[in-house]
């Protein structure tokens, strides 16, 4: 078990390069079983999520090495189309493999993935997309199998903008037969950065970004790849929530502001000072926050749920009251009682929540609950009055590489301990 001590009061001064971002590397690094050819990935993220996703593609077959900054991958010799029992109820991100499974093998085992600390995390929408393309599903004993000899292009509709059931479906669609069309396909840049990686192996994928995503099928073989993973939107809006609570100023390098857009207009609405650069970001935070009229999470280019529980932090300490609405999932709030141990002020009431700032939080002994909200509470204690503990800070690696370092490096006092 981790935990960091934060000491509050330093202002952040300095500059980040900001790491590939986790939800286009998870998507890519399961995208490599459709390939029997060489893949090098350059900025994939050394986080425990890209850990667990690669012992899952050990697991089937395939190897992997890091030289250099660079991860190589070879799934040549992939031949297990059966997800270990353990690692799939483990890890969410194992559902990622269902598609390109069925793309390569015809046929895919996986167990139900677990509902995780922010809500259920049903995946009707994927296996419906699936079977939509004449995938046979059956379940049996919470083991899901997958048949795909019958497979076809197909038209898909999606009930709700999925971002992993449009990876999933794309993955599984671009070695079907036919023309594959997605409706109401989620929009975030990961999945334009998974369409890129794909069509560089040679498969025919259009329209990622937009509501309507094209896959012509092909069994054309995949070539070699070299892919750049994009910059990570949600790691750099964090740093620059920090350095915004901390009152200081904060300069971030290899990010793409346009990811980034709704982040930045939050962040100038609680009076920060925010310029962009073509790869670049500079943020000066004001003497006192202004309070965020409202936050509302949405489906990209809306505001983005992962950045809800930062912001929610930003907001206790704001002048005036600020609105947190939590549209994506059902339970992001755990973070909420934390911070109000720390003396945040705030009504909730379902997805919602009213935040009426105060002046300075007070560190005390707070848990985080899950990724976001881990570095939430990290984000509040670097603020706060005295130290703050955020305990199960290992939950904070699974989306940040080393986070205390990062922090320490423009300034803040934080270290890490482990029992
Ligand atoms: C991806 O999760 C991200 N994870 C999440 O980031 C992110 O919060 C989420 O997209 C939304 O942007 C990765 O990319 C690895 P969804 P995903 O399918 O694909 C419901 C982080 O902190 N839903 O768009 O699981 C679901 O319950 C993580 O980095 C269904 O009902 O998100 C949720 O309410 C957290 N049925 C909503 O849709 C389904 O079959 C959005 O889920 C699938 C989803």
């Amino acid at each position: 078990m981790a935990r960091f001590i934060v000491s509050g009061g330093c202002p952040l001064h300095g500059s980040l390069r900001i790491s590939g971002a986790k939800n286009a590397a998870l998507p890519i690094l399961a995208a490599c079983l459709l390939s029997d050819a060489e893949i090098v990935l350059a900025d994939c993220p050394d986080l425990k999520d890209v850990e667990n996703m690669l012992s899952i593609l050990s697991a089937l077959g395939v190897t992997w090495r890091r030289e250099g900054g660079l991860l190589r991958i070879d799934a040549a010799a992939a031949d297990n189309f059966v997800m270990p029992h353990r690692i799939s109820k483990e890890l969410r991100s194992s559902i990622f493999t269902l598609g390109p499974l069925l793309g390569r093998f015809q046929k895919a085992v996986c167990t139900y993935p677990g509902g995780c600390e922010i809500g259920h995390r049903p995946i009707d929408l994927h296996l419906k997309g699936l079977s939509m393309l004449g995938v046979e599903i059956t379940e049996e004993h919470g083991q899901i199998i997958c048949d795909g000899r019958n497979m076809k292009g197909a038209e898909i509709h999606l009930d709700y903008p999925s971002v992993g059931a449009t990876e999933n479906i794309i993955m599984g669609a671009v070695r079907t037969q036919g023309e594959t069309l997605i409706h109401n396909a989620a929009r975030e840049p990961e999945i334009v950065d998974l369409q890129n990686f794909l069509c560089a192996m040679g498969f025919r994928v259009s329209g990622a970004g937009t509501s309507d995503v094209r896959i012509e099928g092909t069994q054309e073989r995949a070539k070699n790849v070299e892919h750049t993973v994009i910059p990570d939107r949600i790691v750099a809006g964090t740093m620059l929530c920090a350095a915004a609570v901390s009152g200081g100023d904060l300069t971030l390098s290899n990010v793409k502001p346009e990811h980034m857009a709704s982040i930045i207009s939050k962040l100038r609405e609680a009076g920060c000072m925010v310029l962009s650069g073509e790869h670049s970001v500079y943020l000066k935070a004001p003497e006192r926050l202004n309070e965020i009229k409202i936050i509302e999470t949405l489906p990209y280019p809306g505001f983005p749920t992962d950045m809800q529980a930062q912001f929610f932090a930003l907001c206790t300490m704001a002048e005036g009251t600020s609105v947190v609405v939590e549209n994506v999932f059902e339970s992001r709030f755990k973070h909420a009682a934390e911070l109000a141990r720390m003396g945040a002020v705030f009504t909730q009431k379902d997805r919602t929540t009213i935040i009426r700032g105060v002046k300075r939080l007070t560190g005390t002994q707070v848990y985080a609950r899950d990724l976001r909200g881990g570095a939430a509470l990290t984000i509040a204690g670097l603020a706060a009055l005295g130290e703050t503990t955020v305990m199960n800070a290992e939950l904070i690696d699974r989306g940040y590489e080393r986070m205390e370092r990062m922090l320490t490096s423009i300034g803040a006092r934080i270290r890490r301990e482990e029992d």
